[in-house]
């Protein structure tokens, strides 16, 4: 694979009603930045990273580019409008690329690790698409009402997180498809093997969480600030 040829696309065009927040998910500020712009800083310096591409809510293009002007970063970085559902925010950004790989990343998930990535891009030797995804540990079971129904083999079951890597032309030949159904695909992966692809599997990490409640944002906020640098250590007791 050439590794210039892979262009990342961060979708940042959810409005995040479960986090209640007053402006769209990818815009709460969390270490004092607006949250796209912690997983967007990962992916400009990974060596593999030609340009990038920030998917944004249509009323927030403007506002998006001034942010990104402002980071002044050593990679292209355009900024188009996103879709009402995910997967048109993600063909928004795959057709503003012109990469033979696209990477999708979820803005919602800050902490995504240099090796995740390295982790997804190997896999890609060996499929048409690749999604990061880590083991269930919880019990997982069905239910009807409140009432517990059947327990599932949590040994076959992974929980499935991005980066997700894909080859761009086969993935705008699956959003072709996913165009002509009833109702809104939830993933990408699963439109492509619907297709005839190949999608494999690379390790993902518990902390490439994903901000979805204001939960998740504390947890988030108490990484950061274990993680932010220049952090007075407390003293040993
Ligand atoms: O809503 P959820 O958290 O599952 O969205 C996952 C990611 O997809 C978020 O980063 C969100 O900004 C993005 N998204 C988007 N366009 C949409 C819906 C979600 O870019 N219409």
């Amino acid at each position: 694979m050439n590794r210039a040829s892979v262009d990342c696309i961060i979708v940042a065009a959810g409005s995040g009603k479960r986090l209640g927040a007053k402006v769209p998910k990818a815009f709460v500020r969390l270490g004092g930045r607006p949250l796209f712009v912690h997983s967007l800083l990962t992916f400009v310096a990974h060596k593999a990273v030609g340009s990038l591409i920030v998917v944004a809510p249509p009323a927030m293009v403007p506002q998006t580019r001034r942010i990104v002007n402002g980071l002044c970063l050593h990679k292209e970085v355009t900024v188009v409008p996103g879709g009402e559902h995910r997967w048109q925010s993600v063909r928004n950004g795959v057709e503003a690329s012109e990469a033979t790989w696209v990477m999708i990343h979820d803005s919602a998930r800050p902490f995504v690790a240099t090796a995740v990535i390295d982790g997804v891009l190997r896999a890609s030797r060996k499929f048409d698409a690749v999604i990061a995804a880590i083991p269930e540990v919880d019990t997982i079971r069905r239910f009807s009402g409140d009432r517990a129904g059947e327990t599932l083999d949590r040994s076959a079951i992974v929980r499935v997180q991005t980066p997700q890597l894909f080859l761009r032309g086969k993935l705008l030949l699956a959003f072709d498809a996913a165009a002509r159904l009833s109702s809104p695909p939830t993933d990408e992966a699963l439109l492509l093997e619907a297709s005839g692809a190949a999608v494999g599997i690379s390790q993902g990490d518990a902390l490439n969480f994903k901000i979805t409640t204001q939960g998740d944002l504390e947890l988030a906020e108490a990484l950061w600030e274990k993680r932010r640098p220049g952090r007075k250590k407390p003293p040993r007791t």
